[in-house]
């Protein structure tokens, strides 16, 4: 159905998880004067940022900012930790999990990789009898993935984290995509490192990286020998107490992040995790009554980003180019090795029902652009009405 819109669009309907957009408050935030990143006036706004921070992090610790995107936290938890040679357990539900063993394996770690196929979740059972076989408890290190972007799949991480615990190696949690969407309590669940990233929940543009570290993983840097200089924790904490960073920050995203809390704040962690399940359920009722097919099972569906498989006989690039230049609409397509072609609803951070709406609306003529037989309206209704409160996220 082409010349639905003939609108030079500048911000399109962004459904992607992550960068996602960025309300405009934020974006205001953003383009004010720059300040000195060694005054007072910035160390009132990093003490507001940390504060604001160990909030969504759910952590008594203090949680560092980098200007780095989400990998520069990860490569953090890793050169901070351990030492090259250290035995690490990688579990692995999808593209992310695999990153984050590359990553280990870059500095000199000793990886053994625990796989699960793509669209579930890290089994706790299987997590649980593969660290029993460490007898001598060499296994200095899991890895694991809060939510699976590629995938769109969540971990159970307060089980996972038990099974961590009872063994006694330091569980490194990549939160990138998951924090703030989905429940997460640091302390609480005894989580050592968790990392996040700006471009996700935050609702601010890519950039600063998050990381928060328990005692244990403090301790465990003490004797770590893996080399680092940027994402050296010691130099972060030194100049956190000063109110400040080693080195020159993203100060305009310092500001719009400044305001991106204050947004989390107004609406509550709750009631933004709630908002994120409904989504999700009405983007998973939408796609299924288009008769589409979904990868990932109800009970580790993510409340961040759903993947989708493609229709017999259409390609994801296809579709993507339509929605894009047709209907101004940006979903993202398939990480890894599916072996079916998948595409990513993503569904995080400033978004609402009307946007999802709207990306369903865009996706059911799409496929009709592509010859497909989906029934009209059928998706929208269907999600309309999980948003209308028919079905409750869960
Ligand atoms: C779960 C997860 N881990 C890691 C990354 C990598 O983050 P970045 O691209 O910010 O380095 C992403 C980004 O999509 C992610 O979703």
């Amino acid at each position: 159905m082409e010349g639905t819109t003939n609108l030079s669009r500048e911000d399109k309907i962004l459904l992607i998880p992550g960068p996602t957009p960025v309300p405009t408050p934020v974006l205001r935030a953003q383009s004010r004067p720059i300040i000195n990143h060694r005054s007072p006036e910035f160390h009132a706004l990093f003490e507001e940022l940390i504060a604001g921070l160990q909030e969504v992090f759910r952590t008594q610790q203090e949680v560092l900012l980098f200007t780095s995107s989400g990998t520069g936290g990860l490569e953090s938890a890793i050169v901070n930790t351990l030492s090259p040679g250290d035995r690490v357990l990688g579990v692995s539900i999808g593209t992310f999990g695999d990153r984050f063993a590359d990553l280990a394996e870059a500095y000199g770690a000793q990886v053994e990789r625990l796989n699960f196929p793509h669209g579930t979740a890290a089994d706790p059972e299987v997590v649980r009898e593969r660290l029993a076989q460490d007898r001598q408890g060499t296994v200095r290190a899991v890895l694991l993935t809060h939510n699976e972007t590629s995938t769109g799949v969540i971990n159970d991480l307060p089980a996972l984290s038990q099974v961590v615990r009872e063994h006694g190696a330091l569980l490194l949690v990549d939160a990138i995509s998951g924090l703030i969407a989905a429940p997460l309590e640091m302390d609480a669940w005894g989580l050592d490192v968790v990392v996040a990233g700006s471009q996700k929940a935050f609702m601010i543009p890519p950039g600063l990286a998050f990381v928060a570290a328990s005692e244990r993983a403090w301790q465990a840097r003490e004797s770590a020998r893996m080399p680092r200089f940027y994402f050296d924790w010691e130099a972060a904490r030194k100049y956190a107490a000063r109110r400040e960073t080693p080195f020159t920050p993203a100060v305009s995203l310092c500001f719009a992040l400044q305001e991106a809390l204050q947004l989390i704040r107004a609406e509550g962690l709750e009631r933004i995790q709630a908002r994120h399940r409904r989504l999700r359920d009405a983007v998973r009722a939408g796609v299924g009554a288009m008769g589409l097919e979904l990868v990932a099972a109800e009970e580790c569906a993510s409340p961040s980003v759903t993947a989708v498989y493609m229709p017999e006989g259409v390609s994801s690039k296809e579709l993507r180019q339509i929605l894009s230049q047709r209907y101004q609409t940006v979903i993202a397509g398939g990480r890894g090795q599916f072996v079916r072609e998948i595409f990513r609803l993503g569904h995080l951070g400033w978004v609402d029902g009307m946007t999802v709406l709207s990306g369903l609306l865009a996706l059911e003529m799409a496929l009709r652009d592509l010859g497909l037989a989906v029934p009209a309206g059928a998706g929208v209704a269907a999600a309309r009405e999980v948003l209308a409160g028919g079905k409750e996220g869960g």
